[in-house]
């Protein structure tokens, strides 16, 4: 699926970027898809709730109620009316590309199976309420949509008598008819609202209201859109007129035009066929399978820091089970936890300044412990030479900084940028194991694991436990997040940060300090040894 998935995040990536000049990244729509989908489902909600106060359920009632709204009241019915289709419409486009970009930066397989699979009847219910509120106006178009959906309802050997025959003359078609379909219309919603709430069941800490400068800019564009271009109907419904063109909504009815191409049959076959397939993507290939990050009840003082840094919502915090004069211990669940190991660099035991091999943290992961990562910085800057050593984290999803081949720099990939504890940068700089720190990962607005940059970033700042101690001079250390699209960026970064450092004056507190810690480590080392 690589080859899909690159182009589309290259796209994203551009996008994106040219977004975040206009906007700030609170703003980016991009950023914001799943929030903007639930704000626009807010408005459809509360303009369906005005609009269904003046709609008449009736063969001729619903068209002239929908014209009375139209034109008689057009400064608020009608309003409501156009903001309930630019909403709906909004609902569709932002859904798409949620779903576009999330199969894009890879976050639907794995564990995030479940996300991805509740997201399929999300799209089905969303066409179904859309498609029935155009046939609820019974005009031309809503003509041409029963015909339509009835010729193709009618290919499945379900119903006894052809729906297609409500459609052939006026006295066929009867109020009750408008009633079972204005119940359908609000009913789907009601259940699309259950399931989305599904949907966000694996999702810690889920963003369902954009920024409120997100959220009055689209209401603003709405309205404007309703003003400049009010929703308008297509002429009232004939039987006796088989509808000769009809201005289609590309948004909802793009199906409609296949089954005249087509046939009902190749329809069916065609959608089910792609539901399947978007079903299967979370499999298309399977993802490899990483070991879930272990507790070590011996290290675990039941802080609460991994279950709240988890993006998984796959650490709870439960009675402590082994008499030690804590309340709580943290367990995970193997079956969420994804192995980002985030909830290691948030454990507060996670340090690697204790010595020898005691450094034992409360949580880790069994196949990348932070031991072994404290050994491998340890050996890998004995080469460094210069005057500005550095050592660069990054992260598995992000771009390999090993790949640029830089100078005098180490670099070291963990499977998110915060499952790296702070304190390894202290311990990088403070022992004078470099001379400056650069973390890397995903770019911003697209972090892999949801969270990874912003709590590195809070952490950094003393916003977030655990923190990154005051004594790490910050000109020794610097973020750069970028996509994949910009290696250049990545390797101009850390050079220019290089050539910053070392114009750096020495720092007499670091010398200090690597002098008095290495006497003890060089001892305790001939003892590993
Ligand atoms: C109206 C429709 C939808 C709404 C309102 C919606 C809403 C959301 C929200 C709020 C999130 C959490 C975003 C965050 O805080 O990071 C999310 C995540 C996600 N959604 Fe949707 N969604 C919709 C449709 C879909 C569809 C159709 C699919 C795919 C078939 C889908 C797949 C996903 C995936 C894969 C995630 C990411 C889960 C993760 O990061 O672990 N969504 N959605
Ligand atoms: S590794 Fe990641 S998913 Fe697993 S428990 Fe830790 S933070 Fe949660
Ligand atoms: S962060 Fe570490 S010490 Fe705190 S509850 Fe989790 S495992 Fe225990």
């Amino acid at each position: 699926m690589t080859f899909l998935q690159r182009p589309l995040r290259i796209l994203f990536s551009w996008i994106e970027a040219g977004l975040d000049r206009v906007f700030p990244p609170a703003w980016n729509p991009f950023y914001h898809l799943g929030a903007l989908g639930f704000f626009y489902l807010w408005v459809v909600t509360v303009s369906g709730i005005y609009v269904y106060i003046f709609f008449d359920t009736g063969t001729t009632e619903a068209y002239d109620s929908i014209e009375y709204m139209t034109y008689d009241q057009w400064y608020l019915a009608g309003v409501m009316r156009s903001l309930h289709r630019y909403a709906s419409d909004g609902m569709v486009l932002m859904m798409g590309v949620h779903m576009l970009r999330e199969f894009a930066l890879d976050r639907h397989r794995g564990k995030r199976w479940f996300t991805w699979v509740t997201g399929l009847p999300i799209l089905w219910l969303v066409f179904i309420a859309g498609i029935t509120g155009y046939w609820l106006v019974w005009d031309t178009l809503a003509l041409y949509i029963a015909q339509s959906s009835a010729q193709w309802l009618d290919w499945l050997p379900i119903f006894g008598t052809p729906v297609v025959r409500n459609f052939l003359a006026d006295e066929l078609l009867d109020d009750r008819f408008f009633t079972l379909l204005t119940f359908i219309h609000i009913a789907v919603p009601l259940i699309l609202v259950f399931i989305l709430w599904i949907h966000l069941q694996r999702v810690s800490r889920p963003e369902v209201n954009p920024a409120r400068g997100l959220a009055l800019g689209t209401l603003a564009m709405l309205l404007a859109l309703s003003l400049v271009k009010p929703a308008d109907s297509q002429g009232a419904a004939n039987l006796a007129l088989v509808p000769a063109t009809v201005g289609l909504d590309w948004f909802y009815l793009y199906a409609y035009p296949l089954i005249d191409i087509w046939s009902s049959g190749a329809l069916w076959v065609f959608l089910i066929a792609l539901s399947l397939i978007v079903f299967a993507l979370p499999w298309m290939p399977p993802m490899r399978r990483v070991a879930a990050v272990e507790v070590d009840l011996a290290n675990c003082n039941g802080c609460t820091r991994c279950a709240e840094d988890c993006p998984y919502s796959a650490v709870t915090m439960q009675p402590r089970s082994d008499g030690r004069p804590f309340e709580r211990e943290a367990v995970v669940d193997p079956a969420l936890c994804v192995s980002c190991g985030i909830c290691a660099g948030a454990c507060p035991t996670s340090t690697p300044f204790r010595r020898g091999d005691t450094m034992a943290p409360g949580i880790d992961l069994p196949d990348q412990p932070l031991i072994e990562l404290r050994d491998r910085i340890e050996a890998a800057v004995a080469n460094l030479e210069g005057p500005a050593r550095i050592v660069v984290f990054g992260c598995d999803r992000g771009l390999d900084a090993g790949r640029l081949g830089l100078p005098d720099t180490a670099t070291f990939s963990l499977p998110c940028i915060a499952a790296l504890p702070p304190s390894f940068i202290d311990y990088v700089i403070s022992r004078d194991l470099a001379d400056g720190v650069v973390l890397t990962g995903c770019d911003d607005g697209n972090c892999y694991h949801r969270f990874g940059i912003d709590w590195m970033r809070d952490r950094i700042a003393q916003q977030r436990d655990p923190y990154l101690r005051a004594r790490v001079p910050r000109e020794r250390l610097r973020m750069v997040w970028v996509g994949p699209a910009e290696p250049a960026v990545l390797d101009r970064a850390v050079r220019a940060f290089a050539s910053d450092v070392a114009a750096l004056p020495p720092d007499l507190g670091r010398t200090i300090r690597r002098d008095a810690v290495r006497r003890p480590q060089t001892a305790e080392a001939s003892e590993r040894g």
